[in-house]
């Protein structure tokens, strides 16, 4: 027996208009799976990146998306973690999740707690995942510490703000316009730069008086990367972890040495490899939730059917925090 699900599949890699719908058949879960009815489809600049092949897709046709939330419908014979009913919620490098149901391994996912909704859980599980292990696990930050976050109005920017600042720390946000500078502002950043009107380096060297920041969160790439090591302070961390503007350019170990300077190019899949870190840091972010820490209501809920514009809102800059698809 299979079950009938709606997905948009790409058959090719390119603009918004290559995401199709189809009717597809969905195997019931094999061992160590669980079939999911998805309720809210978290949209992440991720899928960009698959759908424009910035990124490769194992094969053709391929479903993208890569995190929602759901109810579980099906489990595989040997599955005893999760039950059929539970409301869960995954966000891996795995395709599928632009779909009415999906097979997911079941020590990938997460139960949602009662006190989150499944509009919460898809608009913060990839995108808080990502805050919380960038700010926690990749440089370390001490209370009083600066840093600078690139397109803080984003998506994983708006968590990142907030929880930044609930561990003390002072944050300048970069953004592209005076509506999103506005939002990252009510987020929590003590500056805020609009990097398409003022040279955000000289704005950073000014706002510390030369001092430079102890860290920079780049996921803009070529458009920041030079300028992003410029601003760091001595022994300082250069944290690149996209690319929305291409690739950053090549660069000559030698350059860092001047200032002792480190860099990297962490992947939240490093992060929560093991089901054991995968089940402690969603715990850490669910609690960062339930407390009020972090605000991580979607900012646009679109239909699932709207998918298409969605994707082109989210690659042309006009959305803020995080969007999300209705199923
Ligand atoms: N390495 C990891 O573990 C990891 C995990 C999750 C996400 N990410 C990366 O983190 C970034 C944020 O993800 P998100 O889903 O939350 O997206 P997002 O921040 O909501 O959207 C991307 C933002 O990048 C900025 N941007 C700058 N130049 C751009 C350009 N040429 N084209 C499009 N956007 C541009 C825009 O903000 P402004 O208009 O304000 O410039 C845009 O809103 C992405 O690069 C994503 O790939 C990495």
């Amino acid at each position: 027996m299979s079950y009938s699900a709606k997905a948009a599949r790409i058959h090719q890699h390119g603009g918004p208009d290559v995401l199709v719908f189809e009717d597809i058949k969905v195997n019931p879960p094999g061992a160590g799976q669980v079939l999911i009815r998805n309720t809210v489809i978290g949209l992440n600049f991720v899928e960009v990146y698959y759908r424009r092949g910035t990124f490769p897709v194992p094969s053709f046709p391929a479903i993208l998306g890569n995190e929602a939330a759901g109810i579980v419908e099906a489990v595989g014979s040997d599955v005893t973690s999760v039950k059929v009913g539970d409301r869960v919620v995954y966000s891996d490098d795995v395709h599928g999740a632009y779909s009415t149901l999906c097979l997911y391994p079941a020590d990938r996912v997460a139960i949602i707690p009662h006190s989150i909704t499944d509009h919460q859980a898809a608009a913060a599980f990839l995108k808080g995942l990502t805050a919380r292990y960038l700010l926690k696990e990749v440089v370390d930050l001490a209370p009083g510490d600066t840093v600078l976050y690139h397109a803080a109005a984003g998506g994983v920017g708006l968590i990142f703000v907030q929880w930044a600042k609930a561990l003390g720390l002072q944050v300048i946000g970069t953004v592209s316009s005076d509506e999103k500078a506005a939002i990252a502002r009510a987020a929590g950043c003590d500056h805020v730069i609009n990097y398409r009107t003022e040279n955000f380096a000289e704005r950073v060297q000014q706002l510390t008086e030369g001092a430079g920041v102890h860290a920079v969160f780049d996921s803009v790439g070529k458009d920041t990367f030079n300028d992003s090591l410029a601003v760091l302070a001595p022994r300082g961390t250069l944290v690149v972890f996209g690319k929305a503007s291409g690739n950053p350019p090549l660069i000559d170990p030698f350059a860092l040495a001047p200032r002792s300077l480190k860099l990297t190019w962490p992947v939240l899949p490093v992060f929560v490899a093991t089901a054991p870190q995968l089940a402690a840091a969603a715990k850490d972010l669910f609690n960062a939730i339930d407390s009020g820490l972090i605000n991580v209501e979607p900012s646009r809920i679109y239909p699932f059917e709207q998918l298409v514009e969605a994707h082109a809102d989210l690659e042309e800059r006009r959305t803020t925090g995080a969007a999300v698809l209705q199923v």
